[in-house]
């Protein structure tokens, strides 16, 4: 059984299919419905969540699936029971688990003491449900390999499944991002040997203009992450000169797409006027959350 606990646990072939898959579903749903009918899937939150709470489970009752939604407080991961035991319990009664949490190692912790597939709905450091999502619509526009895709911000969950799985598909991923704030050196480098080996490129920087120049997607995120809300106020001073607004969206290709993972914090990350630009298509790639979500679970329990 497979996991889906960082976005390269699909390879190359895994990645293309499940968003080739997800492409499918989106133009003919009735083709997957009910197809895992009577299985179910375990949907844990440790923190807030409204895309990926949502989508997950209307693609759930989509295939047939029966979600249980369980929140923080009522599991108490770590705290009220020890991290194998609850793993070991919804093994028990569960086809698939899926957590949010805020510590990766309690993700791998779970799939070692679980035989159901494990699904990342977001940890401190992957988001690979979303980065599924993205390329998905990016490939609505244009094809991946060769794209050059530029996110600028913070090197956190979210840049680092995009510098993943671009590499899997061949794409060139930037990164631009305030010092102090680059994202892991370890996962960079993945990303460098993956792109080496797909004919793509990674490029990780402090000089936002020149990486965004004539990319083809220009992606940001939240500035602080959930968990570094004490961070804010400083950060929101450190990361101002890589607000995404007009002038620097003009920097990129004149048929760039704009990209952010949602929920946005208008005239910080983004401005609104790039937000809504003609050229964003942040609501598609919401909307593809849903569709990409249930490819993975087919993929999972095919
Ligand atoms: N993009 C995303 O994961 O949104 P939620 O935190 O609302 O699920
Ligand atoms: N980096 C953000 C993504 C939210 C979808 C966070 O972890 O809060």
């Amino acid at each position: 059984m497979t996991d889906f606990i960082s976005v390269t646990d699909l390879g190359h072939e895994g990645l293309a299919s499940v968003i080739e898959l997800a492409a499918a579903v989106k133009t003919d749903p009735a083709t997957v419905a009910g197809s895992r009918n009577r299985q179910t899937v375990g949907l844990f939150f440790e923190k807030p969540s409204t895309r990926t709470r949502v989508s997950s489970e209307v693609a759930a009752v989509d295939v047939g699936m029966h979600p249980v939604v369980l929140k923080r407080d009522e599991v108490g991961l770590g705290s009220r029971e020890a991290v194998p035991d609850v793993a070991r319990v919804l093994d028990r009664y569960l086809d698939v688990l899926a957590f949010r949490v805020f510590d990766h190692s309690h993700l791998l912790e779970i799939a070692e003491h679980a035989q159901a597939p494990v699904i990342n709905l977001l940890s401190d450091l992957e988001h690979p449900c979303q980065a599924v999502a993205d390329l998905q619509t990016i490939a609505e526009h244009r094809d991946l390999p060769g794209t050059v895709l530029t996110y600028v911000g913070d090197g956190n969950n979210v840049a680092h499944s995009l510098l993943l799985a671009g590499a899997l598909m061949g794409m060139e991923v930037r990164v631009a991002h305030p010092d102090g704030y680059a994202p892991a050196e370890n996962v960079v480098a993945e990303a460098a040997r993956i792109a080496g080996v797909h004919g793509g490129a990674i490029e990780v920087g402090t000089e936002v203009d020149s990486l965004v120049s004539g990319s083809d997607v220009v992606y940001t995120d939240v500035w602080a992450s959930m968990g570094q809300e004490e961070e804010a106020a400083e950060r929101a001073r450190v990361f101002a000169p890589y607000r995404v607004d007009g002038r620097l969206f003009g920097l990129a290709a004149d048929d760039a797409l704009f990209l952010h993972c949602l929920p946005a914090h208008r005239d910080e990350e983004v401005t609104h006027e790039v937000l809504e630009h003609e050229r964003s298509f942040v609501f598609d790639q919401a909307e593809n959350r849903l569709h990409a979500f249930k490819a993975v679970l087919l993929h999972l329990t095919a």
